[in-house]
């Protein structure tokens, strides 16, 4: 695979490193090129950080076809991973579908609230644009897996390893993330833009109910139903609250269920903050604006102040969880499971030079990047990773140095499995 990382911010350095670090065993990308608008980042991370080799910068503008078509062709690229904030994925995933070549992201293209009930009914949704394209994809021979990253990413090929090897029939997928972090000046630990977005952005749901027995997507308002969960890790409780995020649009697509849920640890104040970008219109990512010569919008603005979470994580001490939590029933039992990964920001920093927020999503698209390019994940066309076998990915995961687990939660069936352990010890 001769592949291109666009973006070279904390996904894409993270990527390219995970890559580098698997030293031979990461010869299935027999070329990276690490392209970015900004190329001085791209050499800093190709050149400096990665060492060159295999480890090419280059400058791209991903708004541009032309400027992505132009780098595909110099370096006969054959899949491209985009690590740039969600606002160019249509034109990212259209040009590789044009080139013929692979394509995975890891925020899906935008929705856009209801005009009139924005806090009770879906509208577009996340990735609508892209599943539209489902059958060009499929014609092209090649695949785009779109959603991929921790959450979502992982979290949706969680939910599919628990419904093969975990359940006879799931319930719920809940995606909860959750984490410890301290010592930092920064409440952002990835795309300042992207989380602006997904948290201001009506959350949606996902419910099978008596009104909508084949199930049916709705919003409800910013941080919805808060409850506390407990993480894995030493993390412990975490207050976790209802965002936008596409594993509650990619599961149900693949997994019969009757409810999908994202919910992730906001701080109450981090929480406020972002309310009163929204209040004073500062979030605002339409209305251009007159500066002296630019014209940018009051969140481009708002994302050139706050620090890059790039450098502004250094610091932080902690952990973060992310994981998937399915009910259902498994030998007629009621069973409850979290399926998770644990990752440690300062040991990330020091295996990757990234936080782990960033470490933590690139790994699951390299992982599904080898997947692809040994064959192991064939199928044409344009699916979310729940649509593939999870075993092998989930194989690699220890081995990639960010190790799973998965926790039997209280329920009917841990009982008789606890009851069963007793009397196993007199056998
Ligand atoms: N699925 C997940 O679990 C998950 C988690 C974190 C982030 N993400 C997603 O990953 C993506 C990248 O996040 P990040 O934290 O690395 O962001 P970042 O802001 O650190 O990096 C983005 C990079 O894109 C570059 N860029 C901006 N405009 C460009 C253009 N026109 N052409 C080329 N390059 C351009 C910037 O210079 C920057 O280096 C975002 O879409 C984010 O939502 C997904």
């Amino acid at each position: 695979m001769k592949l291109l990382i666009i973006g070279a911010g904390g996904v894409g350095t993270s990527a390219a490193t995970i890559i580098k670090r698997r030293g031979a065993e990461g010869d299935w990308a027999e070329k990276v090129v690490v392209a970015d608008y900004d190329v001085a980042r791209a050499e800093k991370v190709a050149n400096e950080i990665c060492g060159g080799g295999k480890f090419v910068p280059a400058q791209i503008n991903a708004m541009d076809a032309d400027s992505i078509k132009a780098v595909v062709k110099e370096h006969g690229i054959t899949f491209a991973m985009n690590a740039c904030d969600p606002r160019m994925n249509e034109t990212i995933f259209d040009t590789c579908l044009e080139c013929k070549i692979g394509y995975l992201d890891c925020a899906m293209t935008l929705g856009t609230e209801h005009p009139e009930k924005p806090y009770e009914l879906a509208h577009i949704k996340l990735g609508d644009y892209q599943f539209a394209k489902q059958k060009e994809w499929e014609a092209s021979g090649q695949i785009a897996v779109c959603g991929s990253g921790v959450e979502p990413g992982m979290a949706d090929v969680f939910a599919k390893y628990a419904q093969k090897h975990l359940f006879d029939k799931i319930d719920r997928v809940d995606v909860r993330d959750g984490d410890n972090y301290g010592n930092t000046d920064s409440d952002f630990g990835f795309s300042v833009w992207t989380t602006i977005e997904e948290c201001l952005q009506p959350p949606v749901i996902w419910e099978k109910n008596e009104e909508h027995p084949e199930g049916h997507w709705f919003c409800t308002e910013q941080f919805s139903e808060p409850e506390v969960f407990n993480f894995p890790g030493g993390i412990g409780d975490v207050e976790v609250v209802n965002v936008e995020h596409e594993e509650v649009l990619l599961v149900p697509r693949e997994i019969d269920c009757n409810r999908v849920t994202f919910k992730y640890g906001v701080p109450a104040e981090f929480r406020r903050k972002l309310l009163v970008l929204h209040e004073y219109g500062l979030a605002d990512k339409r209305t251009k604006i007159k500066v002296g010569d630019a014209e940018i919008t009051p969140r481009d603005f708002v994302c050139k102040v706050i620090p890059s979470p790039v450098d502004a994580t250094m610091t932080m001490t902690g952990k973060g969880c992310a994981g998937t939590w399915v009910t259902g029933w498994k030998d007629g039992k009621y069973r409850s499971i979290y399926l998770y990964q644990v990752a440690d920001n300062q040991d990330c920093i020091q295996k990757y030079t990234t936080n782990s927020v960033v470490a933590q999503t690139a790994v699951g698209p390299v992982i599904m990047m080898e997947l692809i390019a040994k064959g192991i994940w064939s199928d044409a066309g344009a699916w979310g990773p729940e649509h593939f076998d999870p075993d092998p990915f989930v194989e690699r995961l220890a081995k990639y140095e960010f190790p799973a687990g998965i926790r039997e939660m209280d329920s009917e069936y841990a009982d008789m499995v606890n009851e069963q352990a007793m009397l196993d010890l007199l056998k």
